[in-house]
């Protein structure tokens, strides 16, 4: 098949290796000529060291890559999927279906990636989520790994999920592409949480407790949203939950750690030098939890931090000292 990967980020880059390795013709797209050129001459990705690119793997920085291709993958950062889609509209054949693997919410609009990239493309196209516990770095380098893709119709799913899947990355379907993408968004911030709970030296109870009561709370607004509660103790959920929150790859959880360790979370964003999802996670889920009448005190505390200087300690103490619960709550189980 003929695919081209739209985002020469550690993750467009990498899943350009595994989409190659299954024999596909791939071209990798960079935002800028000077980006390209640099993963030209070093047959390197600066985002994704140490992974040696095949001269096979053909690089560009014009869009018409996208003209006739099969499927398109669309890895950029999340805030730049909607500029990017625009863009790809006139290019697109209907028959291209497109796999979007950015993991946000549209800040102004609270749209899931896919439905910005289906507004932009005016529908004419499959759009098709792919998520789950997956740092670029591990898939980089064969790293066993799976991941779930989600579609409305599972046989566009399916057909995506033979190009992606091999023995060292397994591809699972769902239909819930609500779920999956809330998962992917959310998580991110929780993520962002339990490295500031690391950086004040809080201990693996924070972080356990974080991840659970973290995942209630996407999954409590995922459901308003209208995904499947399941959904959030799968891959896309509690999987990406897991890694995102305890592994040293996690942008996130980095971010969260200096901000932990006591610096101004712009200066954090700046030092981790690479797009924090969370940051504008935080943001989106603080957004869609007034919007849906959801609490989500984990995220609005994180908000509080990163947007309004809450102090760390405090915004903790007071998540701490909410009032008395129940763990399961009747009305959304
Ligand atoms: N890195 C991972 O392990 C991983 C895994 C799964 C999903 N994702 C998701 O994939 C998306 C891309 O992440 P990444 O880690 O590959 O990014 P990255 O931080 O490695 O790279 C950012 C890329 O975005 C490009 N870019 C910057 N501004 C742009 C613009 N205006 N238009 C188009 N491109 C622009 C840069 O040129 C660069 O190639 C994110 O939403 C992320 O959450 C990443």
């Amino acid at each position: 098949m003929k695919i081209s990967v739209i985002g020469s980020g550690g993750w467009g880059t990498a899943l350009s290796l595994l989409l190659m390795e299954n024999g596909n013709d791939v071209t990798l797209w960079s935002h800028s000529e000077k980006e390209s050129e640099t993963i030209s001459n070093a047959k390197e990705n600066p985002f994704l060291k140490g992974v040696p690119l095949p001269d096979s793997l053909m690089l560009t920085a014009n869009l018409d890559c996208a003209r006739d291709a099969d499927a398109v993958v669309l890895a950029t950062p999340s805030f730049a999927v909607r500029e990017t889609a625009k863009k790809l509209a006139p290019l697109l054949s209907p028959k291209t279906v497109v796999v979007s693997v950015a993991k946000g919410i549209e800040k102004e609009t609270s749209l899931r990636m896919s439905q910005v990239i289906e507004e932009e493309l005016r529908g004419k196209n499959n759009v098709v989520a792919l998520s789950g516990p997956s740092h670029a770095e591990e898939v980089g380098r064969g790293i066993p790994t799976a991941v779930v893709l989600a579609c409305l119709d599972l046989g566009v799913a399916e057909w995506v999920q033979d190009l992606f899947m091999n023995e060292r990355f397994r591809v699972y379907t769902s239909s819930d592409i609500i779920g999956v993408e809330l998962g992917a968004a959310l998580k991110n911030v929780i993520a962002l949480c339990a490295g500031c709970c690391d950086g004040m030296g809080f201990g693996d109870n924070t972080k356990a407790m974080l991840m659970t009561r973290g995942l209630t709370e996407m999954a409590r607004v995922g459901a308003k949203m209208g995904g499947r509660k399941e959904t959030f103790a799968g891959l896309a959920g509690m999987g990406d939950l897991i890694v995102t929150c305890t592994s040293d790859h996690s942008r996130n959880r980095r971010a969260g750690l200096l901000i932990g360790a006591g610096m101004d979370p712009q200066e954090a964003m700046k030092q981790v030098g690479a797009v924090v999802e969370g940051y504008y996670a935080a943001a989106s889920g603080h957004a869609m939890a007034k919007k849906c009448g959801v609490e989500m005190p984990i995220t609005e505390a994180t908000y509080n931090v990163l947007y309004n200087g809450a102090p760390l300690r405090e915004t903790f103490t007071t998540l701490m000292t909410r009032s008395k619960k129940h763990e399961i709550e009747e009305s959304w189980v």
